[in-house]
């Protein structure tokens, strides 16, 4: 056989390869979407006796496990329910509901997360008559932060204001104390406290770690390569998390956005160094950056993070916004259109000086000259006189973005909560109105993986 035409077959047989992983990706994605379906209506049971409604405010997906918890153990008791996410709540459900149980998390600084803004936007807006409701409230949240439960509590009032009567007293959870988790398990879920779904955290062994941004003004970034023990999968979709955890910290693992898929036959992190003032090192980003020797391992597992994975807008058009190692997760995701041949790509990309930190600088060029990447738009704030980020960018091209949203792209937003998130979405509100960002929320075409 002539060298071309060994190389065309060989193109052929990773293309017919990479078919059968997506179309087995996708099936699996279709029977957890019709269990999903099947779970939620053996729960809210023959319509005879009202469902309680199992309402969760969740971003990276915690609230929405516990609330699933907490909708199977009533079922298993005889008690129908409905698990929902508060963002699908209309005010019809609300008012003929007599018992409800929220789940709720709490971001920034004390905003709700993800999950429930279209419901702070619209209902919660809004002061209804809900004298007939019964609840109870389970409030995520972490001391650390200044507003703790922030977002439940608002929430607690709002209900209280509307006449809606606690069946017991709100329960916090710092940062996930198990006994403060079992007291609501004790209340609604019989007591008994089912198993998590999460994989079991395994010994993955760091393989490489390359410095990414020699000279920066910000911390060191770094990209790290790992693989995972014999019997442990490498299985995730574009948009999962990492997640490390810490001998001396266990209660509290820290995520990490993949930045690889499973097919690269890595797991890749992009992980920026936090320096403190003291001259110490963040415990997980000093472990993974600097403890770590290759070779060494470190106990991770893959989180799936449902909220940021492409799902139904892989046919679209995507526009993806994302500052420092916020790319990570921007990366898995255009990692994943490469292969799949849909180009219909956009990057707005942010850092701090273009002689610095061009981060995965060759890749995103070949994308961009290969057409992978339609339109790439690296900015550097710090390269001129007046700061420039990427929320400023989509402000200049407001036209382009109009017409990608008119197209039906999809808005995928990766990075800093504090400065960027915020800009980016107050840029597509300027740019598109209030309205249409509402729309591209509730349908799944603006999705967010923000810290
Ligand atoms: C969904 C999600 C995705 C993420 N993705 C990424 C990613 O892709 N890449 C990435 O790099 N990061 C990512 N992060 C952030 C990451 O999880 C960690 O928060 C980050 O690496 C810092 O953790 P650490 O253990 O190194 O720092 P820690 O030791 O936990 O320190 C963190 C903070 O605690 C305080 N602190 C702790 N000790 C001291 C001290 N001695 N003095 C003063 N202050 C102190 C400071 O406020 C400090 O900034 C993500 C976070 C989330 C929630
Ligand atoms: C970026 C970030 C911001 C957070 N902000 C707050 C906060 O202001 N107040 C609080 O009590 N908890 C805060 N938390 C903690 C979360 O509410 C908590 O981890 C919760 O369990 C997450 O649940 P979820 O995965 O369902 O969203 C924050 C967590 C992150 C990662």
């Amino acid at each position: 056989m002539t060298e071309p035409l060994v190389r065309a077959l060989a193109a052929g047989l990773m293309l017919l390869a990479y078919a059968a992983m997506c179309l087995a990706i996708w099936r699996r994605e279709r029977r957890r979407r019709a269990a999903d379906a099947r779970a939620a209506s053996a729960l809210a049971g023959d319509g005879q006796q009202p469902p309680v409604l199992v309402l969760f405010a969740s971003q990276t997906g915690q609230a929405e496990a516990i609330a699933w918890q907490t909708g199977r153990a009533l079922h298993a008791q005889g008690t129908p329910a409905r698990v929902m996410s508060l963002n699908d709540l209309d005010a019809p459900t609300l008012h003929a509901a007599q018992q409800a149980l929220f789940v709720a998390s709490t971001y920034g600084e004390g905003d709700a997360p993800d999950g429930a803004s279209l419901f702070t936007e619209t209902l919660m807006g809004t002061a209804p008559a809900l004298p007939a409701l019964r609840y109870a409230l389970l409030a995520l949240g972490d001391r650390q932060y200044a507003h703790f439960c922030g977002f439940a509590r608002a929430l607690d009032d709002w209900l209280q204001s509307c006449g809606a009567v606690p069946l017991a007293p709100r329960i916090e959870v710092d940062n996930g104390d198990p006994a403060a988790l079992a007291e609501w398990h004790a209340q609604w879920g019989g007591g008994a406290l089912e198993a998590t779904e999460d994989e079991a955290f395994a010994p993955w062994q760091l393989v490489s770690r390359t410095l990414l941004n020699a000279g920066s003004e910000g911390g060191p970034v770094f990209h790290l390569g790992l693989r995972p023990p014999a019997g442990v999968a490498m299985q995730w979709q574009s948009g999962d998390l990492a997640q490390v955890a810490l001998a001396d910290d266990p209660g509290r693992p820290r995520d990490y956005s993949i930045a690889s898929l499973a097919a690269d036959g890595e797991l890749q992190l992009l992980v920026r160094q936090e320096c403190h003032p003291d001259g110490t090192l963040g415990k997980a980003s000093g472990l993974l950056t600097s403890t770590l020797a290759l070779g060494d391992s470190v106990a991770l597992r893959v989180r799936a993070h449902r909220n940021f994975r492409l799902d139904d807008n892989a046919g679209r058009p995507l526009i993806l916004i994302g500052n420092g190692t916020g790319l990570a997760g921007l990366r898995s995701h255009l990692r994943a259109r490469a292969r799949a041949g849909q180009h219909d790509n956009w990057l707005l990309f942010g850092e701090r000086q273009a002689a610095h930190d061009q981060l995965y600088r060759d890749e995103l060029d070949a994308w961009k000259s290969e057409g992978v990447l339609q339109r790439l738009d690296r900015v550097f704030s710090r390269d001129q006189a007046e700061r420039l980020y990427v929320q400023h960018r989509l402000l200049q091209a407001s036209d382009a973005v109009q017409a990608w949203l008119a197209r039906g792209a999809a808005v995928y937003v990766c990075g800093s909560l504090q400065g960027m998130a915020g800009g980016v979405d107050a840029a597509l509100r300027q740019i598109a109105g209030d309205a249409t960002v509402r729309e591209l929320t509730a349908s799944g075409r603006y999705r967010r993986d923000v810290y």
